[in-house]
């Protein structure tokens, strides 16, 4: 038997999260996976009831269970407390403390939704496009940091960004792994893309030189390329059917992994996994916790339901029951429901759902 920390945290996370494990519950059944699942607190919630952002009963808790669910932490509640105790840090830790250093990002596009994205749908249909995003290293986690003052009496932020050959080395295996995985899968020549900033910044020159000696040493059937993380973001815009797998640091793929999921017509529809060596790991939606719709039956639970299909396939080694999920997503969609931040209100025969229809209709289509 295994068991699933769910932290539904702040804002839309308890709408989207009631959404995600009536899912989970549903191929749970229908799979006899034997799963079990259990609450705990994290973000503002967690200050609100004890003080800290990730109170220790959470964190022992999230050790012990075999994969954890995450929905989104913060609100303007909780931005003006001191930052070390801010929600977000909740989340910085659990990812840190738990070792989740692998954060994978897939923006697939469902294909009933070309006409959502913003970008010209011939741009973006066919997109399938995974970022590999470093989570426990670099810039977010470097130190010194801080916010001094200087002898003239002004005040100076400063932030150290770090990355150690093994830690380059980890991340880029799970890339080139996943980029043969998938070629596999597609039939396609298996390539990726290693974004960096090597033409300024010596720490993603190190990045840059250890990809492209991993490649040469261990994975010479993989293409590899490299880009500069400017014109990265260009280029997702303008052609983001080249890329299949991006690998990259922990804020340029925070940056870069919002600007892919606008490619799929909303952040709303965005799943990640984020693992740890043994492949354990915490799977949460890309998007935040959407303060301003918050408690409105106005969210969007795919993002977070298909987080879930992630941990049947990654954690739980599930794939049947992943891909039943997926289908039953696409299949609500065939059939014209939208939450409002995927709704294209040119097309006649669409639906504007709920949270809460959007989820239970998933649901139908499962059990
Ligand atoms: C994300 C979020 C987080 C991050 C925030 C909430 C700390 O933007 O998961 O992409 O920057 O990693
Ligand atoms: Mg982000």
């Amino acid at each position: 038997m295994a068991t699933i920390l769910t932290l539904a945290g702040d804002g839309i996370g308890p709408e989207i999260m009631t959404q995600a494990i009536d899912v989970l519950q549903a191929v749970n059944k229908k799979f006899t996976l034997n799963l079990t699942f259990e609450s705990g607190l994290i973000g503002g919630t967690a200050i609100d009831a004890t003080g800290e952002p990730l109170p220790e009963e959470t964190l022992s808790r999230a050790r012990a269970a075999d994969a954890v669910l995450l929905g989104a932490v913060g609100g303007p509640k909780w931005d003006t407390i001191e930052r070390s105790k801010r929600p977000e840090r909740g989340l910085l830790k659990i990812r840190s403390e738990l070792g989740l250093f692998a954060n994978l990002r897939v923006a697939k596009l469902y294909p009933q939704l070309a006409n959502a994205s913003s970008i010209k749908a011939e741009i973006i249909s066919g997109l399938d496009l995974l970022i590999v995003r470093e989570l426990t290293g670099g810039i977010y986690f470097g130190e010194p940091r801080g916010i001094r003052t200087l002898d003239n009496g002004e005040q100076q932020g400063y932030n150290t960004m770090v990355y150690k050959t093994s830690e380059i080395e980890r991340i880029g295996k799970v890339a080139f792994d996943l980029a043969q995985v998938r070629a596999k899968a597609s039939g396609k020549p298996a390539k990726i893309c290693s974004v960096d900033k090597a033409n300024v910044l010596e720490v993603t020159e190190l990045w840059k030189q250890t990809m492209t000696k991993m490649q040469e040493s261990q994975y010479s059937d993989v293409a590899l390329s490299h880009m500069y993380a400017d014109n990265a973001c260009m280029q997702l815009i303008r052609d983001p059917k080249q890329f299949d797998v991006m690998v990259t640091g922990n804020m340029f793929g925070d940056i870069l992994s919002d600007e892919a999921a606008m490619l799929t017509g909303s952040i709303g529809m965005l799943p990640s996994a984020s693992l740890d060596e043994e492949g354990k790991g915490m799977y949460e939606p890309c998007h935040g916790s959407a303060p301003d719709i918050a408690g409105q039956d106005k969210a969007n639970p795919l993002a977070t339901i298909l987080s879930v299909a992630m941990m049947l396939r990654y954690t739980f080694k599930q794939e049947q029951a992943a891909q039943a999920i997926e289908q039953a997503v696409s299949d609500v969609l065939d059939d014209g429901l939208r939450t409002v931040d995927i709704l294209d209100s040119s097309e006649a025969d669409l639906r504007q759902v709920g949270c809460q229809e959007m989820g239970q209709a998933v649901l139908a289509k499962l059990v």
